[in-house]
C-alpha cells in the first residue's frame, strides 16, 4: 500500500496567509518620506551609499538584507536616532512630508514625536503598564482622558484583554511577546504619523509574532509602518512594499550597503529585476 504524500501535507503547512491587499497604482500613493542620495557613515566609513527611495503613507514598507547591509542604519536615519551615536554622519536629504528632516536646524525631539520606533528587543520601563503607555502622553502634556487614551493604545496593540487587570503591576512582569505589544502600545499612544519597526518579532514565538503582524494590518489605515526583518515570510506576508538591501565591496576591501532593488512586495518576491535579489529571496545568498 502506498504512502500518503507527506509533501502536499508540508507545502500546505507552510503556506502563507498574506494581509496584503492589491497595491493602488504607485501614482495615487502619497509619499510621506522622499530620500534622495543618502549616505550614511562611521567614524567617516559609509555604512550605506547612495539610497534613494520613497515611502508611501499608510503602507507598511518592508527592508530586507543580509546582516550588515544597513537596515537598522538606514531605518534610524528616518528618525534622527543616529544623531545619538557621535561617529555618525550623514549626507543627501529625507524630505518628511516635504521637510528635510536632516537639516541641523530641525528639532530631533519633534521629528521623533511624529516618527516612533519600536526595537528588536522589548525595552519597557522599570515602571507599571499603565505607567509605560502614559509616559509618552506625560511627557507632551497630554493629561486628558489618560486612561482612555491608554486603553485605546492597548487595545490597538492587542494586549488590553491580556493586562486590563493588572495595570498597576509591573511591565518586566509581561512575558517577552506581551513586553513587545506594550512597547508598540507606547509607541502608538501619542499618536505618531509613522511606526518604525527593527526585527520586532525575532526574539517572539510564532503565536506573537502572528499578532503583531495582524496588528500593523489592522492599524495601517491609522499609521505607515517600516519594518526591518530577516524572515522573508513574514515580509510576504506583511509588506505592500519590500526593499532589498545588499553589501557591495570597494577594491580596497571596503564594504557598505546599498539598496538594490525597490518595489511592491510580490514582485520583490515572484519576479524581481535584480539576480541579487532573486538569489537573496530564493535563499541562494552566500
Ligand atoms: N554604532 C555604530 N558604530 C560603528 N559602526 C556601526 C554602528 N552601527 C552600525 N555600524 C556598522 O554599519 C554597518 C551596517 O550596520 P547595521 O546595523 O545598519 O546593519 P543591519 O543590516 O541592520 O545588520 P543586522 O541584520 O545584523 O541587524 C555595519 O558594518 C556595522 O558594523
Ligand atoms: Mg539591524
Amino acid at each position: 500500500m502506498q504512502r500518503p504524500n507527506d509533501t502536499s501535507t508540508i507545502e500546505r503547512s507552510v503556506k502563507v496567509e498574506t494581509h496584503r491587499q492589491p497595491m493602488p497604482p504607485r501614482e495615487r500613493l502619497e509619499r510621506i518620506f522622499a530620500v534622495e542620495h543618502l549616505d550614511a557613515l562611521y567614524g567617516g566609513k559609509p555604512a550605506i551609499k547612495d539610497v534613494s527611495m520613497d515611502v508611501y503613507k499608510n503602507l507598511v514598507t518592508a527592508i530586507i538584507g543580509p546582516s550588515g547591509c544597513g537596515k537598522s542604519t538606514f531605518i534610524r536615519c528616518l528618525n534622527r536616532m543616529n544623531d545619538l551615536i557621535p561617529s555618525f554622519s550623514q549626507t543627501g536629504s529625507i524630505r518628511y512630508h516635504g521637510q528635510d528632516i536632516t537639516d541641523p536646524g530641525v528639532d530631533p525631539v519633534a521629528v521623533r514625536r511624529n516618527i516612533g520606533m519600536v526595537f528588536q528587543r522589548p525595552n519597557p520601563f522599570p515602571k507599571s503598564i499603565q505607567d509605560n503607555v502614559a509616559w509618552g502622553l506625560k511627557v507632551l502634556g497630554l493629561k486628558d482622558n489618560l486612561d482612555e487614551r491608554v486603553e485605546r493604545a492597548l487595545t490597538q496593540a492587542a494586549l488590553w484583554d491580556e493586562v486590563k487587570d493588572r495595570l498597576k503591576a509591573s511591565a518586566l512582569s509581561l512575558s517577552g511577546g506581551q513586553q513587545q505589544r506594550l512597547c508598540i502600545a507606547r509607541a502608538i499612544a501619542v499618536e505618531p504619523d509613522v511606526v518604525l519597526m527593527d526585527e520586532p518579532a525575532s526574539a517572539l514565538d510564532p503565536i506573537a509574532t502572528a499578532a503583531i503582524e495582524q496588528l500593523m494590518h489592522s492599524l495601517k489605515s491609522e499609521y505607515t509602518f517600516v519594518i526591518v526583518t530577516h524572515n522573508m515570510q513574514q515580509a510576504a506576508r506583511v509588506a505592500d512594499m519590500t526593499a532589498f538591501f545588499s553589501i557591495s565591496r570597494g577594491e580596497e576591501g571596503q564594504r557598505w550597503g546599498e539598496l538594490v532593488e525597490y518595489d511592491a512586495t510580490e514582485k520583490i518576491f515572484t519576479a524581481p529585476s535584480d539576480k541579487r535579489t532573486e538569489d537573496y529571496v530564493t535563499g541562494r545568498f552566500g
